[in-house]
C-alpha cells in the first residue's frame, strides 16, 4: 500500500495493492471524475505536485511521464516507498 495526501482537502489516504487511487479518493468524498476506468480517456487526469508515479495509463507521453506533473489515477500508483502528494 502507499499513501496519497491530497493538498486542498488535507486529507492523507491509503491506497491498498488491490484498489485504484481513484477508488480510494472518491470513497473519501473527494469526487474525481471518470470514465473508462483504463488509463484510456484522460478523464480522470489530477495533478500531481509531489511524489513519484508509477504511470501505467496509455495516454502521457515519456515526456509528460517524466515531468511527473500529471497522473491518472484510475491505474496509475506510488512508485515504491514513495507518497504521492496530489493537488486535489
Ligand atoms: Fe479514463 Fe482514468 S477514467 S483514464
Amino acid at each position: 500500500s502507499f499513501e496519497v495526501v491530497c493538498n486542498l482537502s488535507g486529507l492523507t489516504l491509503t491506497v491498498p495493492e488491490d484498489r485504484s487511487v481513484l477508488d480510494i479518493l472518491n470513497e473519501a468524498g473527494i469526487e474525481v471524475p471518470c470514465s473508462c476506468q483504463q488509463g484510456i480517456c484522460g478523464t480522470c487526469e489530477t495533478r500531481v505536485v509531489s511524489g513519484e508515479v508509477d504511470h501505467r495509463d496509455s495516454i502521457l507521453s515519456s515526456v509528460e511521464r517524466a515531468a511527473n506533473e500529471t497522473m491518472m489515477t484510475c491505474v496509475s500508483r506510488a512508485k515504491a516507498g514513495s507518497r504521492l502528494i496530489l493537488d486535489i
